[in-house]
């Protein structure tokens, strides 16, 4: 079978969107071509909201397959796409339902706060969802006299204990990018570039978290960039958010910080890094594979995704 060529996926894409009512929703670690392509660009938070306010009748989801649930439980009533079915997350997979539904019964009468990382079981089983824009002003929107359980970041957790000085306890779940990244090559990049700001992502360990110039969600990392008077940033997220920040100032130089195994690509995102221009062709073409979520999973889930919404509308985040 003849290769198509980038042009003909690209104008195809255009035409069925445009035919299907369907629009693209992509997160800042696709890579660039796809964050060009796409209707709406944004870290999780952002991409929940415009998932719940849309007028399209499909929404492809260029984005691992927690994000897409989250549109699924979200618009239920609209059809949610996900090019690439094994588009996980290590974070999501390092909480399981069945050990979750354990650990808080065995941590009885504390709150239930879950990272958007997760599968909707584990929504399910929450009271309410943050994400890493919003997490320690979720936590602060709690009464004081609550007990928390997070889930399941163990350093985004450790990052919110350590702003609210809360009574958490903390499930030991990790990212497999973020976790990764070297100390001793981020402190070498700065010395090397003296006047660089060294920003963090809260998922991040705490000692690469301690050396950090700005810590933030991925469009507060994008945004301080755009405000803040330094040319050179060291960036200790995944890569792909550097296609924004060069779009946005071009003229400032952006560092990925290096992973600690200095032969892998570890701050690429494997799972998101399996959407591509091709697959998202395809799967517009024949509306497919498309995300179900149990309804009643689906149900409790909402609960707490909404509540989260609403705090976050109101503080205007
Ligand atoms: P944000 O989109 O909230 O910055 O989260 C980063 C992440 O790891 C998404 O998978
Ligand atoms: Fe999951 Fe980490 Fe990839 Fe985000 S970057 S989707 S947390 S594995």
């Amino acid at each position: 079978m003849k290769k198509q060529s980038t042009e003909f996926f690209l104008s195809e894409i255009k035409r069925l969107k445009a035919e299907k009512n369907a629009i693209i929703l992509a997160h800042y670690y696709q890579t660039g071509d796809i964050q060009d392509i796409a209707d709406f660009i944004g870290d999780s938070l952002a991409l929940s909201q415009k998932a719940a306010s849309n007028s399209a009748d499909i929404i492809l989801f260029a984005g691992v397959k927690f994000m897409a649930e989250t549109a699924k439980i979200l618009a239920p009533e609209k059809k949610v796409l996900l090019p690439d079915m094994n588009a996980g997350c290590s974070l999501a997979d390092s909480c399981k339902a069945v050990d979750f539904e354990l650990f808080i019964k065995n941590n009885p009468g504390r709150t239930v706060v879950s990272y958007v990382n997760t599968t909707a079981e584990i929504k399910a089983l929450s009271d309410i969802i943050c994400t890493s824009s919003n997490a320690v002003q979720i936590v602060e929107s709690l009464p004081a006299k609550e007990k928390i359980i997070f889930a399941p970041d163990r350093n985004l957790g450790n990052y919110v204990l350590n702003k609210t000085g809360r009574d958490i306890i903390i499930w030991n779940g990790t990212c497999h990018v973020h976790e990764e990244f070297s100390l001793e090559a981020i402190l070498k990049l700065k010395r090397e570039n003296p006047d660089s700001k060294i920003i963090v992502h809260p998922e991040c360990e705490l000692p690469v978290r301690m050396v950090a110039d700005y810590i933030g969600s991925t469009s507060a990392l994008l945004s301080y960039t755009g405000k803040d008077s330094a040319k050179c940033y060291i960036v200790a997220t995944e890569v792909g958010i550097i296609h924004q920040m060069i779009k946005e100032n071009p003229h400032k130089t952006y560092i990925p910080a290096p992973p600690r195994d200095s032969t892998c690509a570890c701050s690429e995102c494997s799972y998101m890094k399996l959407i591509t221009i091709e697959k998202i062709y395809y799967t517009l073409l024949n509306e497919e594979p498309e995300i179900f979520v149990d309804k009643s999973i689906l149900l409790k889930a909402q609960k707490p995704i909404r509540r989260m919404m609403e705090i976050s509308e109101k503080l205007g985040l």
